[in-house]
């Protein structure tokens, strides 16, 4: 529909109740909700935030603004509004989570007019009426009741104005950027070899080795290695090391590589012991491109792509199929529908994964590691079958056909945490929590342990979106990364959302645990509905340097088929993935906040440290950052430009200063270390 026939409908006559003046009804819905920034997800006109119909305690709106703490829509009332009012509360599709409270509040230049007192999930509607009265801007907000922003789903129902003169319009909280093309940093890796990737890696006794060197240089590449232990063996040509290692140690390799133009080698450790993930995981996985459509010819293409893109050459490995591999409880997709599990209790995938071990074996093959998804509930989010009594049996399954990596996420066993009958039909998949800290964390504690159980190395990543603080405890439970975040989309507001706000979780990141602020949103994106990243250049800068900061684990969301050579130069810069990959495993914090700007650092192992400079404001930020010695630095420092893998002048830790110039959302990302 055309937007100015849509706008006309918006409006209805009304009488006014101040007075012989005609006034009209604006509604809010009809106003550009995109202007309103909010904690999670995306505004929704007419509906929830998760996009179904507005219900307040069991009451239904057919209008509104469905939205999220922390929420803010700014209003200019261009004159002449009389009155707003509106119907606010949870909405019912957080299913009486008892962590859903929100607070709504009405400001008017600056002051409060209304609001509603702490708001949790179940109550009925408020009603909300604010007199407008020589009021010339409205701000509509929406807190998060002081107990953080989880499942605060928010509903302005029937929210309207009433106005004599003007016409009230949303303000975006930040004007438009200008457009900026995609512009390249990386440099071409040279035609010489270099060995790319950790520089340590980790394996427990007797399970299945398998790493692939991971070097650029012109093919052939000839690999070798120094006091590779007994019982590992290396291909020549593809540099995959394969065996098993019994005996727990440390061994202290060489690695080589040799093409006809040079030679290059490094060192290399191999740790056996308990734990693995030694580095944040890197690889790819289904969910943000292909979402429910994900098929066993998808996931091979995309270890197709991993390879014929060069990627593997840089450190990414992971395969991983993300929801839908199972079949479905209700769909009436033909291709989803079929048994949960045979007599055995045996899981049995649906009819487009014909083959697991078929699968994990071609992934494997080409060098690379093979990753599954579950839920400890009945049902996956997705409404796929789950894990729910069969935790021990499905870590079984998945070590036979050779997974390596097992993403757990918490659906629908909310309900059962909660206390609720597992076997109930149509149990909710969403919104419900542990009752205490101990509810949350048992089923992990369940899969945890099962999957050390196994024979083989199975990287056990914990989808809970960071409920009851998981860093604390992730690890207790073999954890390797854990979610400290609802999903991520590719918006900015998204991305600043969840990428800036990390500091608590950030002392407990260490090798073997790591804080997953969701998977990557650069290339063709879309859950089903392939889009380029709605991200600009800068921002996706800002993304890949961000996460490699917080020693994030590094999930390429894309269809890999459809790489672009700009998606591509953010993926391979070696320098900045050295910093998610750095053995310390330290995870940058913020140090310094001047105006937009916000400065992370990471300490690395080699006694250097990252600097990232981020722009969170809307025009380029101009700096003259004569702050090192506040930050800790001493003597004469090299300063690198890891985008760039190029040095600039030495500067001095006392007086030196670093002109930075860092465009709208973007970063500067600067390596830092004593000069020689
Ligand atoms: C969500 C999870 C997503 C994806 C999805 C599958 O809970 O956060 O990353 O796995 O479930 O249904």
């Amino acid at each position: 529909m055309n937007s100015r026939f849509a706008y006309a409908l918006g409006f209805s006559l009304a009488w006014s109740t101040a007075g012989m003046a005609t006034a009209e009804t604006v509604w809010l819905d009809d106003l550009n909700l995109a202007a309103a920034t909010q904690g999670w997800g995306d505004p929704h006109k007419n509906q929830s935030v998760e996009g179904h119909p507005l219900t307040i305690g069991g009451k239904r709106f057919e209008r509104g603004f469905g939205t999220h703490a922390a929420g803010l829509l700014r209003v200019n009332l261009d004159g002449g509004a009389q009155k707003f009012s509106a119907s606010v509360g949870v909405d019912d599709e957080v299913n009486g989570n008892a962590a859903s409270s929100v607070e709504f509040i009405v400001r008017g230049d600056g002051r409060v007019l209304w609001q509603s007192g702490a708001m949790r999930a179940g109550a009925p509607a408020k009603d909300c009426e604010v007199d407008l009265a020589g009021v010339k801007s409205l701000v509509l907000e929406v807190s998060d009741a002081g107990d953080g922003e989880n499942f605060d789903h928010a509903d302005w129902a029937d929210a309207k104005f009433e106005t004599a003169a003007g016409r009230p319009a949303t303000v975006p909280a930040e004007p438009p950027l200008a457009f900026v093309a995609p512009y390249m940093l990386t440099p071409a890796a040279p035609a010489t070899p270099r060995i790319n990737g950790a520089n340590v890696f980790g394996v427990r006794p007797g399970s299945p080795f398998l790493f692939t060197i991971p070097a650029t240089g012109d093919r052939p590449i000839k690999f070798s290695a120094i006091h590779l232990p007994h019982g590992l063996k290396l291909d020549s040509v593809t540099g995959q090391i394969t065996g098993t290692l019994n005996k727990p140690g440390q061994y202290l390799v060489t690695l080589r590589a040799k093409n006809s133009l040079g030679e290059a080698e490094k060192p290399f450790r191999i740790v056996v012991g308990n734990q693995i993930a030694l580095t944040p995981p890197m690889g790819w996985n289904s969910w943000n491109c292909f979402a429910g459509a994900v098929s066993e010819e998808m996931v091979k293409s995309a270890a197709d792509a991993m390879v014929k893109s060069g990627l593997i050459n840089h450190g990414w490995t992971y395969i991983n199929v993300d929801d839908y591999w199972q079949n479905h409880r209700d769909s009436q997709d033909p291709t989803l529908r079929g048994p949960f599990r045979n007599r055995d209790g045996v899981i049995v995938p649906n009819s487009r994964f014909p083959d697991m071990k078929g699968m994990a074996d071609y992934i494997h093959n080409l060098g690379l590691k093979a990753g599954l998804y579950s839920s400890p509930g009945p049902w996956t989010c997705g409404g796929c079958a789950a894990s729910w009594q069969h935790e021990e049996q499905d870590a079984q399954t998945y070590a036979k056909w050779g997974f390596d990596y097992l993403k757990y996420d918490w659906c629908s066993y909310g309900e059962i945490a909660a206390g609720g009958d597992p076997n109930a039909k149509n149990i909710p998949l969403w919104g419900k929590t542990a009752k205490d800290d101990a509810g949350a964390i048992f089923p992990y504690q369940v899969m945890g342990k099962f999957l050390r159980e196994q024979n083989r190395d199975i990287v056990f990543s914990l989808c809970q979106y960071g409920m009851a603080d998981v860093w604390k405890w992730g690890g207790s439970v073999n954890g390797n990364c854990w979610r400290t975040t609802g999903d991520i989309v590719d918006t900015w507001k998204s991305l600043s959302g969840i990428g800036f706000k990390q500091d608590q979780a950030a002392p407990f990141a260490q090798p073997g645990n790591w804080n997953d602020p969701d998977m990557l949103i650069v290339g063709q994106v879309g859950w089903g509905n392939l889009h380029p990243s709605r991200l600009n250049p800068d921002e996706q800068y800002t993304h890949i340097s961000l996460w490699c900061l917080l020693s994030a684990p590094l999930l390429i969301g894309c269809d890999m088929t459809k790489f672009d050579d700009f998606t591509l130069s953010l993926l391979e810069n070696d320098e900045v993935l050295a910093l998610d990959q750095d053995e310390l495993g330290k995870e940058a914090m913020c140090v310094l906040k001047d105006g937009d700007v916000r400065v992370y650092e990471k300490d690395l192992a080699d006694g250097g440290c990252a600097l990232g400079f981020f722009n969170l404001g809307p025009a380029a930020a101009n700096r003259q950052f004569n702050q090192l010695a506040t930050l800790g630095f001493k003597g004469k420092l090299r300063v690198r430009d890891l985008w760039r893998q190029s040095n600039l002048p030495d500067v001095d830790a006392a007086n030196g200063i670093l002109p930075l110039t860092i465009p709208a959302h973007g970063v500067v990302l600067y390596k830092i270390t004593a000069a020689k």
